[in-house]
């Protein structure tokens, strides 16, 4: 056998460890849930829906309270979020590879980023804790890409002036959901794993718990507690067609809180990644362009030379993607349709680089597109990534919502930190920062208060949600989810997608509307209680419905061009007007659209250049 050297050492070492964990995980506890829980005697004092890196991170801070009950509930099994498709890295001012960053420089880098629509106050928060959450990732055991000194190296991601992400590989997500579940188990916190979040009970004002099915029995259960963090990732499978997201991430945690009558902050708010592979929008980690490869056009020209002079492929996501639909808009792109695209070249960079730092970038241009990209250009283009708005956190400081004992953190929430776009190698960071503040906030709240909320309620929810599950599962016809879901999905590309005018908007909207009224009496066609995934894929149509329509709203209203929102017919970011946020609520079954102005502290909103 070949000499093992010490990366990979490392990496066979994370591998042992994650198989040991999920291993002893399932013949530790056996069942997806815990008797407590099936038998309805569990009242949690922090409930966390949600098992990604957020998630993960909330409930091992709320254990450090002790004596508090914390349980994780999430869809799937723990290590299947959609942290573990995060490739490029984790953003923090650690200093270990560039001497000159500073937790200042990553707040302006971010606030420039965002197009300024963050709130100031919470980036500086985020930007100073980030250092820490990279050390304590280090002491849990995290697999670091490293210098010859020992130290982390950071690589430059877009929109960053210095390196300031460290990384494992192009699987730094992985390597942090594993981290993070090890630590969970360490700490004996409870999982309650394949249960799909039904609603969010709150009565007069205070949170009562949660309803969920229990996918494997099908049982329709309620999980009291004291709080409830909602921690369940984004909704970029609403663009079902182009989107860099897991089936999973149907925005489940955001229209849960719509329904509960939390605003959704910033919806239209949605962050397009320049390069997902043509044919299906897998995620090509921006850490490509970082480690030196090229965008070309179909001629071989370095494209962003005429759109970023000066951060070229490394300017802002927003900027590098509507640069690339430009390239194509403007025929200097290749194919047609929805796998338009131009190319990412890597054949220019060293071969043991890649293989060293991108070997799982590689390994998917082979997989899913057939390219070898030490030979050959890789298809690229715009892709639905990551959601910048989300449930509308009122205190930075602990994540709170306007409810009394509902807390929000990671990509559901909208702290404001990424404003109108989103910096890469910030959302890990965002997770794990303020996956912290939320454990800390809900452990403080359940520490000191009885259990304030209403188990009738809880109940009468429960007997609703069965009734309603043998009404939709029991139709005999109608029409099929899969078929609303597509439609859903080329709508929100086709009507609200990286260039956006007013009336695809509202034709957008229309249509939408009329999904909705097709969903209302839509076929399941499974009436069985054992893992039925029709159903499961009806709730989640349900969910994307709404954060769609909320999407196409607050697009129509934010009549300006801002980071990711670029209109078309209103090119100009317009700060007089919009330097505000968009809260869209729902009351009973209409949508109604609010503002509040982002705070600003250090930095001035001044035209952004790159
Ligand atoms: O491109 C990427 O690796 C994605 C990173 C991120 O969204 O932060």
């Amino acid at each position: 056998m070949d000499k093992m050297n010490r990366r990979t050492f490392i990496k066979l070492g994370v591998a042992a460890g994650a198989t040991v964990a999920a291993g002893a995980y399932f013949s530790w506890w056996g069942e997806n849930i815990p008797a407590t829980v099936r038998d309805g005697s569990a009242l949690y004092d922090v409930l966390i829906i949600g098992s990604g890196g957020g998630g993960m991170r909330a409930a091992l801070e709320a254990t450090k309270q002790k004596g508090l009950k914390v349980a994780v509930m999430t869809k799937m099994v723990p290590t299947r979020s959609a942290t573990t498709m995060a490739q490029g890295g984790i953003n923090g001012a650690a200093r270990t590879t560039d001497s000159k960053d500073s937790p200042e420089a990553h707040a302006f880098d971010t606030v420039k980023g965002a197009d300024y629509l963050c709130d100031q106050d919470a980036v500086e928060y985020f930007t100073e804790r980030a250092p820490e959450i990279l050390f304590e990732l280090d002491y849990y055991g995290i697999a670091f890409n490293r210098q010859e000194d020992g130290r982390l190296h950071q690589r430059k991601m877009g929109g960053s002036t210095y390196a300031r992400a460290a990384y494992s590989a192009d699987i730094s997500g992985h390597a942090v959901q594993h981290t993070m579940f090890e630590q969970c188990l360490k700490n004996n916190i409870d999982f309650i794993s394949e249960c799909q979040l039904l609603e969010i009970v709150a009565d007069n004002g205070k949170v009562s718990g949660v309803i969920a099915i229990d996918m494997r029995s099908g049982n329709i259960i309620s999980i009291p507690a004291k709080t409830v963090i909602v921690a369940t990732g984004g909704y970029g499978r609403a663009y079902w067609v182009r989107t860099s997201n897991p089936y999973s991430s149907t925005g489940d945690g955001i229209a849960a809180c719509v329904n509960v009558g939390i605003p959704f902050k910033d919806p239209e708010m949605v962050q397009f990644h320049p390069t997902g592979l043509a044919s299906n929008g897998v995620l090509m980690s921006e850490s490509a362009r970082s480690e030196g490869a090229y965008l070309i056009n179909k001629d071989g020209e370095r494209f962003m030379a005429r759109y970023a002079p000066q951060a070229m492929e490394l300017g802002p996501r927003d900027l590098v993607c509507q640069s690339v639909e430009k390239e194509i808009l403007a025929g200097r792109g290749i194919g047609e349709g929805l796998n338009a695209a131009v190319y990412l070249d890597f054949r220019h960079i060293p071969k043991e680089r890649i293989m060293e730092r991108l070997f799982q970038v590689k390994q998917l241009a082979l997989q899913f597109e057939g390219v070898d990209l030490f030979e050959q250009p890789v298809p690229i283009r715009g892709t639905c990534h990551y959601s910048m708005g989300g449930v509308d956190v009122i205190d930075y400081k602990t994540c709170a919502t306007k409810i009394p004992g509902l807390f929000a953190a990671g990509e559901c929430s909208c702290i404001s930190v990424h404003g109108a776009n989103r910096l890469g190698a910030n959302s890990l960071t965002e997770v794990l920062v303020f996956g912290k503040t939320a454990g800390a906030g809900a452990a403080d709240y359940a520490k000191g208060a009885g259990y304030e909320g209403n188990k009738e309620k809880l109940q009468a929810a429960v007997e609703r949600w069965n009734k309603k599950f043998t009404e939709t599962t029991g139709r005999s016809s109608g029409p099929s989810v899969a078929v609303i879901r597509d439609k859903m999905a080329l709508t929100m590309w086709n009507n609200a997608g990286i260039f956006r005018n007013e009336s695809a908007l509202n034709q957008g909207l229309r249509d939408i509307d009329g999904l909705q009224e097709e969903y209302n009496k839509c076929f399941i066609g499974d009436t069985s209680r054992t893992c039925n995934t029709a159903f499961m894929n009806y709730i989640e149509l349900g969910n994307l419905l709404v954060v769609s329509k909320a999407i196409i709203m607050g697009a129509i209203a934010r009549k300006e061009s801002r980071g990711s929102h670029s209109r078309t017919d209103f090119p100009k970011r317009d700060d007089q007007k919009f330097l505000q946020h968009t809260l869209i609520s729902k009351e009973g079954d209409t949508f109604k659209t609010e503002y509040r102005p982002v705070a600003i502290t250090k930095f001035k909103p001044v035209e952004r250049k790159y």
